[in-house]
């Protein structure tokens, strides 16, 4: 097939922020962004969504906070970070460096520290858009009990849009029984974007020790055994919202964020490869191109949403 010479548009903008194409780095998974700088062009990637901070800095859970599974990750990390000062004053400057969108994922113990995680954020510059994880299944106290029902994800985020003039994306929980009432919630309370979705609880045993792998008992998984669910949550969301939604969970290649894209998802975020491979993010955007190319798609925007459907008999 004779490829069209001319280059696809990748860029995209989602929640009032500009991308210069649709594959940015999931937190969590990606550190503060500086820490792949050796390993990977960060000016390639479209976004880099930072390590979830809190007003102070934590240490996280006590460790095993890591077991692998089949084609999965069980992760416990417990919300490990240098907290909101020191991301500013040692993280911030040196992403700025990059040609990249820079997202910081937030939380708090409660209502008052969401509010004041953001309002200092709010001051810096250099970030492009906040994402507030209100679905962290891996901490006893905050997290994902404020995304578990509609009435306390509306609280959190009209809470939190209220103490920022940046753009705010909600990260949900797959953990719930009806994700799309959640996300109608988060739109209602002024999100401008959704991303979805954080990780399964999950748990493994050790049958010698009869003991739990992981020191927290139960942790989040990740990786290529989550994406079937994961698209599903996304497909059935992008259809209910006006909102763009970044979809998440499993990306390792091209053809999976395409998946995402076609399920209605406007960007997508990669997490768990990036430990296996760190050019992933990279790779993935090439594919991305390469699809387009080969499929006379001059622009990505038309492909968002375009599942097709069979024709259901009547
Ligand atoms: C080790 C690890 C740490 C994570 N930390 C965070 C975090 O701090 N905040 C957050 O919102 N999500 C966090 N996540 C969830 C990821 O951002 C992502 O939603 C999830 O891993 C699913 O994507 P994946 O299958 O591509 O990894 C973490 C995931 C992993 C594996």
């Amino acid at each position: 097939m004779e490829l069209n010479s001319v280059k696809p548009n990748l860029q995209v903008e989602v929640g009032g922020v500009r991308l210069k194409n649709p594959a940015l780095a999931a937190s969590g998974t990606f550190g503060y962004g500086e820490e792949y700088a050796p390993w990977t062009d960060l000016g390639k990637i479209g976004g880099i969504v930072t390590k979830g901070l809190s007003w102070e800095p934590r240490l996280g859970n006590p460790t095993p906070r890591l077991a692998e599974t089949p084609a999965g990750l069980l992760n416990a990390i417990g919300l490990q970070n240098v907290g909101v000062k020191r991301f500013l004053q040692t993280k911030l400057p040196a992403l700025r460096n990059y040609d990249t969108a820079i997202i910081v994922n937030i939380f708090g113990h409660t209502e008052a520290e969401y509010i004041t995680v953001a309002r200092e954020l709010s001051l810096a510059e250099g970030i492009a858009a906040l994402e507030l994880n209100i679905s962290c299944p891996n901490v006893t106290q905050g997290g994902m009990q404020f995304g578990a029902t509609p009435p306390s994800t509306y609280q959190i985020v009209s809470a939190v849009r209220q103490a920022t003039h940046f753009p705010l994306w909600v990260k949900l929980s797959p953990n719930v029984a009806d994700i799309a009432a959640i996300a109608e919630a988060a739109q209602a309370a002024g999100a401008d974007a959704l991303s979805l979705v954080n990780t399964f609880l999950g748990l493994a045993i050790d049958i010698r020790s009869r003991q739990p792998k992981l020191a927290n008992i139960t942790g989040g998984l990740s990786g290529p055994a989550i994406k079937p669910l994961a698209l599903r949550m996304v497909w059935e969301v992008a259809k209910k919202v006006e909102i763009p939604v970044v979809g998440i969970g499993g990306i390792c290649c091209a053809e999976d964020a395409l998946e995402y894209i076609i399920a209605g998802a406007h960007a997508v975020e990669v997490g768990t490869a990036n430990f296996i491979d760190p050019q992933a993010i990279p790779k993935i955007v090439a594919g991305i191109e390469t699809y387009l190319l080969e499929n006379g798609v001059a622009d990505i925007h038309s492909l968002i949403g375009s599942l097709k459907l069979p024709e259901r008999e009547v």
